[in-house]
């Protein structure tokens, strides 16, 4: 469904710029909900942002669906955008426009018909959970109920594909099961191929079937999420795996200093 074949990116010019993707390889199959994990300023952003063009490669090709996106611009672009929806760590939502209105947005910029956008957007906030919100403003919402705004706005058109990129690291741990259950269901029941961009071991463990690990640019492993945790190969990873038994070492320490 997505295929990513040699990709390079260089900011600032080639001789003296920062290469924050070097030659990178993967391949999501429809209906994956595909991990990207790696730590800070490892290059995820920059690797989702290359597969919508919100970012041009400086070198090699992605393809959707078996066309080579690379390349597209006007209104081929636009139907890209609108058939790859993407969320955000802060929701990125319309601060002036009411839930409604964020979910019409996308729709909007199509040319649907208003009774036609309003009624899709009213279906889409029953599917992530917000029926009734659709008057308040994104400042009257928990920070869980404004990224499921931001979902059903990245599928008001029919999107395939939905990217994630840090969309839970903003949340508590509580709102962060609940909106990833909300993306597995959207997977299992609206056949949306998800791909979760995370620095999260857990995340990237609770719910993807399959992950690549990207350390300084370049994918250094990936795998089924059962194999890739069986048996770690890469650095980034084991340290990753490293660092998450530490934090919960810290913590239940903390607890148990605490008497709890
Ligand atoms: N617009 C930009 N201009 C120059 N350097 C950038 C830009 N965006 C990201 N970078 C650099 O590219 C590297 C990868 O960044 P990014 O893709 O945002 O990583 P991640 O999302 O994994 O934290 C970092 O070193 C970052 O500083
Ligand atoms: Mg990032």
């Amino acid at each position: 469904m997505i295929s990513i074949r040699n990709l390079s990116k260089i900011y600032g010019s080639a001789e003296g710029g920062h290469k924050a993707l070097d030659d990178v390889t993967l391949h999501i199959d429809r209906g994956d909900i595909f991990g990207i994990l790696g730590s800070s300023g490892a290059g995820k952003s920059t690797l989702v942002r290359c597969m919508n063009l919100l970012e041009r490669p400086t070198s090699g090709t992605v393809s959707i669906n078996g066309t080579d996106v690379t390349n597209c611009t006007g209104r081929d672009l636009a139907r890209l955008r609108g058939s790859v929806g993407m969320i955000f760590q802060n929701f990125s939502l319309f601060q002036q426009r009411t839930v409604l209105r964020n979910v019409t947005f996308p729709l909007e910029l199509v040319g649907t018909a208003k009774a036609e956008r309003e009624q899709r957007a009213l279906e889409l906030l029953d599917i992530v959970g917000l029926s009734g919100l659709e008057a308040r403003y994104p400042s009257q919402l928990s920070g869980g109920q404004q990224q499921r705004v931001a979902i059903a706005r990245a599928l008001a058109n029919r999107a395939q594909i939905m990217l994630c990129d840090e969309a839970t690291s903003a949340l508590d741990t509580k709102t962060t099961v609940s909106i990833l259950e909300l993306l597995r269901k959207i997977n299992r029941e609206m056949g949306v191929t998800i791909v979760i961009i995370t620095h999260a071991l857990t995340v990237a463990e609770s719910v993807c079937n399959r992950i690549a690990v990207i350390d300084g640019g370049s994918i250094v492993e990936q795998g089924t999420t059962q194999d890739l945790f069986a048996h770690p190969q890469s650095r980034a990873l084991r340290d990753l795996i490293e660092n998450s038994r530490q934090v919960h070492g810290r913590v239940s320490l903390a607890f148990e200093q605490e008497g709890c």
